[in-house]
């Protein structure tokens, strides 16, 4: 910085001790990071250099036009119009003030006085500028000792507001940086608590043994960082077990990564998980992949069954010996990460296919955690639908609503082959469309109402005619079938002595979906 050469020049010739002060009152400036500590530290010291009574810094809000001062020699705050006064006078222009009898000047502020009782005669007023050239404030000198304030009081003021100007600048950035950074404290904490309270095993719903084995096994596991395999139907709770996992570990503070892998594009899925060196194809910038983005922490490999042979050879290799090559890269990069897989296909019908690697599959089923179907926890629906009915009450807002008896049997006898999510979507249907405190019949979908309602509901009940009825049977029965052959359309084609072409004609008809 130039002032600081021409400073330093001057003390070399040995000329001037005010101006060596300066210099080490710097370093004492440039060492305090808190703000009212550095405010108190500057007027301190410019009043002693320049044998002055009192010295004040004064900030301006450039938003409000006002200057403040957080600390006066006797600690009192005070905040004014920025186009009034001596200082401000001083901030607005950028030019020096220096004032023998302040009263006799006009930009004299006289009402600072009536009001702090002090008697000002003498100013020197200083501007305080960044080193980009930006005024941030005034450093005011008050009544020199003896006399005036002198040209080299001016020069010593100078000096000691360019170091201050960069000084303060610091101190403030770091304040506003604590706070941001309290601020995220709290934001984070506040975060964990809700994180905790709805990611557990306690939210893991059940009372089956089915269930309970699993809440047991989380439990057993949650110290460990082993890597597990979760298998079931869609919607059974595999993320909500993976996520169960990471949360009760060790590695909760650090990231659960989740992706699903039949999402991606089969070129993509490398570069994806794994990261890319800069430069593999024009254009393309370095990116670290979903591993080493669950560096401590979880990743959660969701329908790993889609993953290319490539990819499998990669993730194998990860698991073996936790490393990683990035695409385009040679060094191996080392990774502390637990695999969480899951798979809603038959991996081993695609190990028999040859399209999942058996090294692979067997080194992430050594602990398999299988997820049973809605329908097979039957003694489990009326306690999920309840729970499901009071989350989405709470959420909403609405006073409690509970099903019927013959609700419930409804619920308990339909196959839900979307499973517990389907239950859930449900549940949440109801709350937002049902007005009154109980749910009956009709309310539910007519998919549940008809295949799980008592015999109100059978395809043979009155009043409908033939055709409608022999329809509903055989939208009924061909449902069944795909949920039974785990909706493989050739299977089931079979099972139900019909062609392939001829299911999917009626599935069409009766809107059944192919998954
Ligand atoms: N036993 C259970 N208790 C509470 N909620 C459950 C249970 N099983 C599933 N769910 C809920 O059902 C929904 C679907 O679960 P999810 O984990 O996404 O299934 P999947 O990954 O197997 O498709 C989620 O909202 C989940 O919280
Ligand atoms: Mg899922």
């Amino acid at each position: 910085m130039t002032s600081d050469t021409s400073l330093s020049s001057k003390i070399i010739d040995g000329q001037d001790e005010q101006l060596a002060e300066v210099l080490s009152l710097c370093q004492k400036m440039n060492a305090e990071r808190n703000l009212p500590a550095l405010l108190g530290l500057i007027a301190r010291e410019a009043a002693r250099l320049m044998q002055a009574d009192r010295a004040t810094i004064f900030l301006l809000d450039r938003e409000k036009c006002e200057l403040w001062s957080q600390v006066t020699l006797d600690g009192e705050l005070i905040r004014f119009d920025a186009r009034l006064g001596i200082a401000g006078a001083c901030a607005m222009t950028g030019q020096l003030i220096n004032l023998p009898d302040a009263h006799e000047d006009q930009r004299f502020y006289s009402l600072v006085d009536a009001r702090t009782k002090y008697r000002t005669r003498s100013v020197l007023a200083v501007p305080l500028r960044t080193a980009t050239g930006e005024i941030i404030g005034t450093l005011q000198a008050l009544n020199k000792t003896r006399g005036a304030f002198t040209p080299k009081d001016e020069q010593v003021a100078q000096a000691l507001a360019a170091q201050a100007a960069t000084a303060l600048e610091t101190a403030k950035m770091v304040q506003e940086l604590r706070q941001q950074k309290d601020l995220l404290e709290a934001e984070n904490t506040h975060l964990w608590k809700e994180v905790e309270g709805r990611v557990s095993t306690q939210n893991i719903i059940g009372t089956s043994e089915k269930i309970q084995v699993i809440v047991r096994l989380i439990d057993q596991i949650r110290d460990s960082s082993v890597d597990v395999l979760i298998t079931g139907e869609s919607g059974t709770g595999k993320e909500m077990v993976a996520k169960a996992i990471h949360y009760t570990s060790p590695r909760a503070r650090r990231s659960f990564v989740a992706i699903n892998c039949a999402a991606l594009p089969e070129t993509m899925v490398e570069s994806e998980l794994f990261g890319i060196e800069k430069g593999v194809a024009t254009g393309v910038d370095a990116r670290i992949g979903r591993f080493e983005q669950a560096h401590g922490g979880t990743l959660f490999l969701d329908e790993i069954g889609e993953l290319s042979p490539a990819a499998q050879v990669k993730l194998l290799r990860v698991l073996q010996e936790r490393v990683l090559e990035r695409v385009g890269g040679r060094t191996p990069v080392p990774v502390d990460v637990r695999i969480i897989a899951a798979t809603n296909a038959d991996l081993e019908t695609a190990l028999k296919k040859g399209a999942f690697r058996p090294d692979l599959y067997y080194r992430l089923k050594v602990l398999t955690i299988p997820m049973p179907p809605l329908r097979d926890i039957r003694e489990d629906i009326p306690l999920l639908a309840n729970y499901f009915l009071e989350k989405y009450c709470r959420e909403m807002g609405k006073e409690p609503i509970k099903p019927s008896a013959a609700v419930v049997r409804s619920l308990a006898r339909y196959s839900w082959p979307g499973n517990t999510r389907e239950l859930e979507n449900e549940m949440k249907r109801l709350v937002v469309l049902t007005r009154r405190s109980t749910i009956s019949e009709e309310d539910l979908a007519e998919s549940v109402r008809s295949e799980g309602g008592d015999g109100t509901s059978s395809p043979i009940r009155s009043g409908r005619s033939l055709k409608e009825a022999v329809d509903e049977l055989e939208k009924r029965m061909i449902g069944d079938a795909l949920r039974r052959c785990q909706h493989n359309q050739l299977q089931t084609a079979k099972a139900l002595g019909l062609s392939r072409q001829g299911l999917i004609k009626k599935m069409k008809r009766y809107g059944l979906k192919s998954s």
